[in-house]
């Protein structure tokens, strides 16, 4: 063995300020620290019901399928897409971000011929337009959009759009990877029929999980295919079988992990969803406040900013990687560069879940008073 290998690991406990993951409560290391138990034990099953049923709640729908897929939140994009689209299949999608077009990367490699609706990075795309785009190409079999662009800050407009799709042959997939459980997201009013998220952000959960419902409509859209769902792993009709009544083997549960989504689920309802999403609006206004205090510009379209994840311009002269290595390095508080063609120009300051708190906003603002001075 190397004789740098197999010390002891003592990572740092970081403010983590950036676009996730978020920090995690110590009752959520807790439940992990439970044993192990088998994929069929009546436990692990019961444990499953109530995270279900849990995101029932948060996801604010009443859809039979609500489970969390055992991977991070791209797993619940691959998964939308490869078991809706057939090959030429027609998916429209809102494309204002990173994550917006990596959505329409996904699509095309399960087989959707992709017609993007372009808005500049920073902005909504104005729910007419997308419309718009909907009526010319009645063909689509899914609108594709995110709802917290996590590349720029932008909390993207659904319920018109939604009320469009509901009528229609065409499914609403919506990306709610970093609003879920600090913003709302009401799956059955928006008319939303395929909307996954992740553990690591508003959840408050380690990387892992990726919450995902879908509408009775999406499921019959799913069991009329003609030709199989490629994936394995990522079909939801096994996942069904497994999550649901029947209780068919076909991966084994990640069973630590599901107990931190458990517990992570059951914080978020003794706080109460209105009161959390209350605090990530106020808190998310706060530090707005204070970052344009030192001299930041806010990136993001006024109105549509999200509470949870701050996107902002830094100041002329400002050095991106030296400053947030010293954040990260002197103060241990991580914040997000910018991502794609915003790199070394902005900064991505997250209040997701856990790391939502006023004493935080106060270090950062500390740090980078002394920092700065
Ligand atoms: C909006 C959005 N979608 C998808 C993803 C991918 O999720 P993950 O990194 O958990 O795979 C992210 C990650 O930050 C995201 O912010």
């Amino acid at each position: 063995m190397e004789k740098w290998m197999g010390g002891d690991m003592h990572p740092s406990y970081r403010i983590l300020m950036g676009p996730g993951p978020s920090n995690v409560h110590y009752r959520v290391y807790q439940a992990m620290s439970n044993p192990v138990i088998g994929y069929l034990d009546p436990q692990i099953l019961a444990c499953m019901d109530e995270i279900s049923e849990m995101l029932r709640g948060v996801f604010q729908t009443k859809n039979q399928v609500t489970l969390a897929l055992s991977a991070t939140g791209s797993a619940g994009m691959e998964t939308a897409y490869v078991n809706f689209v057939e090959p030429g299949d027609v998916v429209v999608i809102g494309v204002n971000g990173f994550f917006a077009d990596r959505m329409t990367q996904v699509a095309s490699r399960s087989g959707a011929k992709v017609i993007r609706v372009e808005e500049e990075w920073g902005k909504i795309i104005e729910p007419e337009k997308m419309i718009k785009a909907l009526k010319e190409h009645p063909e689509a079999k899914i609108c594709g959009m995110v709802h917290g662009e996590t590349s720029t800050g932008v909390r993207q407009p659904l319920d018109e759009i939604g009320a469009y799709c509901k009528g229609k042959d065409m499914l609403l997939v919506v990306d709610a990877v970093t609003t879920l459980g600090g913003y709302e997201v009401k799956v059955d009013e928006w008319g939303i029929d395929v909307c996954y998220s992740s553990s690591q952000k508003c959840l408050g959960v380690p990387p892992g999980l990726s919450p995902i419902t879908v509408s009775s409509k999406a499921m019959e859209v799913l069991r009329s295919r003609k030709i199989p769902v490629q994936s394995f792993y990522l079909d939801l009709i096994l996942l069904e079988k497994y999550w649901g009544t029947e209780r068919v083997y076909h991966h084994t549960a990640p069973a630590s992990m599901f107990y931190a989504l458990r517990e992570g689920l059951k914080i978020i309802f003794e706080e109460g969803l209105e009161e959390r999403f209350r605090r990530h609006r106020t808190l998310g206004d706060r530090l707005k406040m204070e970052m344009e205090g030192l001299g930041f510009k806010l990136f993001a379209q006024e109105g549509y900013r999200l509470p949870m994840l701050t996107s902002v311009i830094l100041p002329d002269g400002m050095d991106d990687v030296k400053l947030r290595s010293k954040l990260l390095n002197e103060y241990n508080i991580e914040v997000g560069g910018g991502l794609g063609f915003l790199k070394g120009k902005v900064w991505r300051v997250g209040l997701m879940g856990e790391t939502c708190k006023l004493r935080y906003i106060h270090c950062l603002m500390g740090a980078l008073g002394d920092i700065l001075t």
